[in-house]
């Protein structure tokens, strides 16, 4: 089988591959992520991850960590190792390992973990279906910019919404607007433009939230950041979901509201396809 871990300076098998249980990461989730992916085997957008992954570390003062450059060729190295045709690359740094107390630990050196796997692609059945969501209190913390690997209440609301028989949950805060889904940024047409929820704390700046918000006006499709009401959601007359691994697809029900025709809608997937066309390009 295809697929690769590393960990600090070392490849080996996904199964061998360790960290300490004093590993902050685990311990505090003192770390932070990103996930990448190729297409055609060409890994997409690494500066933008990478500026990204630098901005969490920043705003979590994990200090250290290997410079962008040398990300760049471990995800080379890995990709190459990993044997794999489209891949999906996980990175993790954690502020290192040390016992268990709430000081930053000084003279630790960060743990850099990624594991480089065959992408599962989202499959077509569920696309051309599009998703079923429910809405569910966003629970999380203030500062849902940084890409922790604090994913707790993503991962509750996730399932909280698989246990309810639909597909994913989208986040509103206690003011009523939506702030994202549980693994990507939420994007709604309201029969004139398309609306995203403004970057800020709220929110993951999803790379590919930029990407579509750049593509939408080349395509005559008026974009912009705006705070979306649960209302201004359920009566949109389409809405879909972006991010890395599944680009962007269709929402055709939030909790008992149907979405446009209840089947995926026009704008998404002429974005999707435009956007696979710019990446084929590149
Ligand atoms: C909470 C959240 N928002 C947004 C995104 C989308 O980000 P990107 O398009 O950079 O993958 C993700 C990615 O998984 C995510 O976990």
């Amino acid at each position: 089988v295809s697929g690769i871990a590393y960990v600090n300076g070392l490849f080996l098998p996904i199964e061998e591959a360790r960290v300490s249980v004093e590993d902050r990461g685990f311990q505090f989730a003192d770390g932070v992520y990103e996930v990448l992916r190729t297409y055609n085997g060409k890994i997409f957008a690494m500066e933008e991850h990478l500026q990204r992954l630098a901005r969490s570390l920043d705003a979590v003062e994990i200090k250290n960590a290997p410079s962008s450059l040398m990300l760049a060729d471990i995800i080379r190295d890995g990709l190459h190792r990993s044997q794999c045709k489209e891949a999906v690359i996980y990175l993790q740094i954690t502020r290192g390992v040390a016992p268990r107390k709430r000081d930053f630990p000084k003279h630790v050196e960060p743990t850099v973990v990624m594991t480089v796997r065959e992408l599962e692609p989202l499959p077509d059945e569920i696309r051309e279906r599009g998703l079923r969501t429910i809405t569910m209190p966003d629970n999380r913390w203030g500062r849902c910019d940084i890409k922790s690997t604090a994913l707790l209440a993503n991962v509750l609301a996730y399932n909280k919404a698989r246990a309810a028989g639909v597909d994913d949950a989208i986040f509103v805060g206690a003011d009523g607007f939506v702030s994202e889904a549980t693994a990507g940024n939420v994007f709604v047409f309201d029969g004139t433009r398309l609306n995203t929820p403004p970057s800020g704390p709220r929110i993951l700046s999803g790379i590919t939230r930029e990407k579509m918000l750049k593509l939408a006006p080349e395509l005559r499709i008026p974009a912009r950041e705006a705070e979306i009401s649960v209302e201004t959601l359920k009566k949109a007359h389409e809405i879909f979901v972006t991010s890395t691994t599944i680009e962007c697809v269709s929402v055709v029900q939030v909790d008992d509201a149907v979405i446009g025709t209840g089947k995926p809608g026009a704008l998404a997937m002429r974005l999707r396809e435009e956007f696979l066309k710019r990446v084929c390009e590149t």
